[in-house]
């Protein structure tokens, strides 16, 4: 199939400022001889406008023309409203929630080819095309200025003719891209910062960073091995490994002034680090940034993240902490957030479009295979 043109609709979700191509990688895609469109001001939130576009050789259109494309780019999901635009057989590249059945169902019932780009593997070829990276690493740097702005102290450490103020104590749970830019954007601040993670090869990660590692030693062959991970990521800790992290995040928890916690599990909850009665120990005022909200266990009937107590897109405060449930950091960056992820987008489209604009959707490539989640009508990959 001739990829005749590509559309770039406006992202309709509740607090989404995020566009899927900013002009700079429209101009790369009309090199290519693509013809781009994108609906009117769907870069406006992201800082571009409707102009910058177009001298980057895209024509504004309205939604549904964007939509109707062959080939359309999006940052999440279509919802229904915009859902039913697409024409069956079109290719939709986005951050489709590959774990999220339904969605993929969803997906797979208005007959597009989907390609869900959080499912890449975490190889050394597919880093330049890797969305969780570049989005975490912003949800990352964001986490630690929300933290800095809410904590009602300095971050860093000062001498005034008024006297002295202490640095900001902060403990960083889950040191993956985003916990480790965290540590980075924290460290520049002035912040004194501790880390933990299960896998044992960020140990070096986090020392390098200027932070110290908190050490849960391993006990069985059985937790070694967990830690070890697979393909990169985490794997569920056994609960032996887990009630020692937790006794030690309580005690450096109520140390700290700022914790933010990180940890994930791909296609599971995200782990409980923070517990109700570490909450309850914390220093009044102190911050938590839950990067895991929306996605932990359910408590009180609805899920919580790394700390039951998180509400999802919410500042609460419980026990004197403010915990900040934000679930889309990466989009309060809006213009570099669709800067990388452009970029990122434009190396995807490398592998299944040829040079000479046609579609070529090669099964054999590990990153190709991956990202499919649905196609003529059926979801593709496991979920
Ligand atoms: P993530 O967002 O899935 O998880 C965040 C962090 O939480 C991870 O470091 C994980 O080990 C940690 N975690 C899980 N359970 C925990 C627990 N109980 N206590 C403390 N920490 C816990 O991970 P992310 O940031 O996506 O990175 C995963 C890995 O992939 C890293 O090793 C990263 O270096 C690697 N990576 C490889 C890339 C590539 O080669 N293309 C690109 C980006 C990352």
């Amino acid at each position: 199939m001739e990829i005749n043109d590509v559309g770039v609709p406006i992202e309709r979700h509740v607090g989404e400022g995020r566009v899927a191509l900013t002009p700079e990688v429209v101009k790369r895609l009309v090199e290519r001889g693509l013809k781009v469109k994108v609906t009117s001001q769907a870069g406006l939130k992201a800082s571009f406008r409707n102009g910058d576009y177009q001298e980057a050789g895209a024509s504004i259109v309205t939604q549904e023309q964007a939509l109707s494309c062959n080939l359309v780019l999006t940052v999440r999901t279509p919802g229904d409203e915009d859902l039913k635009y697409l024409k069956r057989g079109a290719v939709l590249v986005g951050m489709l929630d590959p774990f999220d059945r339904d969605n993929a169902d969803r997906l797979a019932s208005v007959g597009v080819t989907a390609f869900a780009l959080e499912a890449a593997p975490r190889t050394t070829r597919a880093q330049s095309l890797d969305v969780l990276s570049s989005q975490a690493n912003i949800a990352g740097y964001k986490a630690a200025l929300l933290a800095a702005s809410l904590y009602p102290r300095f971050m860093p450490m000062l001498m005034t003719a008024a006297g002295t103020v202490k640095a900001a104590r902060v403990l960083i749970l889950g040191a993956g891209v985003a916990g480790l830019q965290a540590i980075a954007t924290a460290k520049r601040l002035g912040a004194v910062i501790e880390a933990s993670d299960v896998r044992p090869a960020v140990k070096e990660q986090i020392e390098s960073l200027g932070a110290k590692f908190l050490d849960v030693p391993y006990e069985t062959d059985e937790e070694r091995e967990a830690a070890q991970g697979v393909g990169g990521y985490a794997r569920s800790m056994p609960p032996s490994w887990l009630t020692r992290q937790s006794a030690l995040v309580h005690e450096r928890a109520k140390q700290a002034d700022v914790v933010i916690s990180t940890a994930l599990i791909p296609g599971r909850a995200a782990p409980t680090l923070i517990s109700v009665e570490t909450v309850q120990a914390m220093k009044p005022g102190s911050v938590l940034v839950d990067l895991a909200a929306g996605r932990g266990t359910e408590y009180e009937g609805r899920r919580g993240g790394n700390c039951p107590l998180t509400e999802a897109d919410q500042i609460v405060v419980k026990h004197g902490v403010q915990i900040v449930g934000y679930t889309n950091l990466a989009s309060m960056v809006p213009a570099d957030a669709s800067s990388l992820y452009a970029r990122n987008l434009l190396d995807f489209l490398k592998l299944i479009i040829t040079k000479e604009g046609a579609l070529n959707i090669d099964l054999a490539d590990d990153i190709v295979a991956a990202t499919l989640l649905a196609r003529d009508g059926e979801v593709t990959r496991k979920t």
